[in-house]
């Protein structure tokens, strides 16, 4: 654990090199360790707030720090704490490697060559598949899986590998209920036992609002922080969402329908 917060935005812009300003006047602070949340509609900046983050791309203005590490000044510091899975339309399908390689890609990476797989990343990497019940797929090719099973795929090489933060660009787009499920819990399960940050990219905060301490909405700025409950409010999200955002509360919690989760189609 540490002193310092997970993540330190001040006063930070992102333009790419089009002079597209993907994020501006960004300024927040999160505490150390935490489960948190990062939500926005398409093009919020969301991705591009993580890229920030890690090192990816230099802001423009401002600064973002990571457990106290500046994205420009300590960028490979931060890349040794962080394990990342990007958002699923980037992934490589092309290369014909199996389940199981991809897992242990994750433990593999992190040593000095000749990387060879020793017996205790073998159990590590299929403990991780057994956790999002992915296991049984340890020998079949990764590209001949559907989507939402390679997202669990991927989300076991995240829990198989070191680093003291996990960040997951939409780990649950493209997945069925069970399967976000299955995620959700694995997450939630490995933050709690292993004292491990996690940051989570998500189009649809419903599925995980009853376990993230954070919620950072974005629209290219910082519209609303804090615990799900006061960010899931209901002029925040028309705010970000438009008029036809609704939140329910049912059962002591707080949920959000916009057009994007797809619950209110037919209002
Ligand atoms: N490589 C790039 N070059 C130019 N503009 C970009 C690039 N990547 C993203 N953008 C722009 O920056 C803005 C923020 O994009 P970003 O990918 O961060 O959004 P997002 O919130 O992750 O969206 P989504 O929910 O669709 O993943 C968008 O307007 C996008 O068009
Ligand atoms: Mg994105």
């Amino acid at each position: 654990m540490t002193a310092e917060p997970l993540l330190e935005a001040q006063n930070l812009a992102v333009r790419y090199p089009n002079g597209e300003m993907a994020l501006h006047d960004v300024s927040f602070k999160i505490k150390s360790p935490s489960f948190m949340a990062i939500i926005g509609p398409n093009g919020s900046g969301k991705s591009t707030l993580i890229k920030a983050f890690l090192g990816l791309i230099r802001p423009f203005r401002g600064t973002i720090k990571v457990n106290g590490f500046d994205s420009v000044k300590n960028s490979g510091k931060i890349r040794k704490m962080i394990r990342y899975v990007p958002q699923r339309d980037r992934i490589e399908l092309t290369v014909p490697m199996k389940v199981k390689d991809i897992v242990l890609m994750g433990r593999l990476l992190k040593k000095l060559p000749p990387r060879f797989a020793s017996s205790k990343d073998i159990k590590i990497s299929r403990d991780a598949l057994e956790q999002v019940d992915m296991v049984d797929l340890w020998n079949r090719p990764f590209p001949e899986l559907s989507g939402g099973q390679r997202q669990r795929v991927l989300v076991a090489r995240a829990l198989a590998s070191d680093g003291s933060i996990l960040v997951l660009d939409e780990p649950l787009s493209g997945t069925d209920v069970e399967s976000q499920d299955l995620i959700v819990e694995a997450l939630d399960k490995y933050h709690k036992e292993n004292d491990v940050s996690i940051i989570m990219v998500t189009h649809d905060l419903n599925p995980i609002h009853t376990l993230v301490e954070e919620v950072l909405l974005l629209k290219n700025t910082v519209i609303g922080i804090g615990e799900p409950c006061s960010v899931m409010d209901p002029e925040l999200m028309k705010k970000v969402y438009g008029p036809t955002a609704r939140i329910v509360e049912y059962a002591g919690h707080r949920y959000c329908m916009t057009r994007d989760s797809g619950i209110d189609r037919h209002d």
